[in-house]
């Protein structure tokens, strides 16, 4: 299965959001994750339906939303109206992420669930038949350009392990925070099917050359379970 990579448009500059898509698109990658925060979930704030919807015509390229919010179901139908493709919501952040997950379906989105470094596995474990993406973070969400957890790595291959053992092969495994051309390849070995990169990619002076980058350093590399 052909990696794929996502560009965190965190790290970019957000006076130049449109010209800062634009490098990615013409870099190649496979769609745009971008990150809503509310300062309550998580220790900062970043941009909300509004922008996301002025993203929506910026780009052909699909469009993620990671949610991490308080108030995961309020944000359902206002990402739904600003044109995402994907939504990712944290388990944490709902008692019950299921009927949330559903209706993101209903509304014809692919829904995506994340899990924060300190939460176990077995949270998602009954969500997985509802889901497109699991998305593992491997920082502790709220801020750009962490150190990757290698602690992590075991949860990637849990997650893959259990997504193939129910024939689920069409889900995604998608590793956040602290991507780079050294962590990648860790996290593909581990099951990672896609890479979330902010700062690797945005914080370089080459958007294309940072994301060939990426893509080479795991070429040839597979899943090891
Ligand atoms: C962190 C966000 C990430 C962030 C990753 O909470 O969810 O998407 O942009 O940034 P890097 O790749 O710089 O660690
Ligand atoms: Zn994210």
């Amino acid at each position: 299965m052909r990696v794929k990579i996502a560009a965190s448009i965190l790290s970019a500059d957000f006076a130049k959001l449109a010209e800062e898509i634009k490098l990615a698109e013409l870099a190649g990658v496979d769609l745009l994750h971008i990150d809503i925060m509310d300062a309550h979930f998580v220790p900062n704030m970043t941009i909300g339906p509004p922008v996301v919807k002025c993203i929506r015509k910026e780009t052909r390229l699909p469009l993620e939303a990671h949610l991490m919010v308080d108030k995961t179901e309020w944000f359902i139908e206002e990402m739904a109206k600003a044109g995402v493709d994907i939504l990712t919501i944290h388990v944490e952040s709902t008692r019950r992420p299921l009927p949330l997950l559903r209706r993101i379906r209903k509304l014809g989105i692919k829904p995506g669930v994340s899990l924060n470094p300190a939460t176990k596995v077995n949270r998602i474990m009954r969500l997985l038949d509802n889901i497109d993406i699991v998305l593992v973070m491997t920082v502790n969400p709220g801020f750009g350009a962490q150190r990757f957890m290698l602690e992590t790595l075991p949860k990637i291959n849990a997650v893959r392990k259990s997504l193939f053992s129910r024939g689920l092969n069409y889900v995604d495994v998608a590793v956040d925070g602290g991507v780079n051309i050294k962590t990648a390849p860790l996290a593909v070995k581990a099951g990672a099917t896609m890479l979330i990169a902010g700062s690797a990619i945005y914080g370089s002076n080459n958007v294309a050359r940072a994301v060939k980058d990426l893509r080479k350093s795991v070429e040839g590399v597979c899943w090891e379970p």
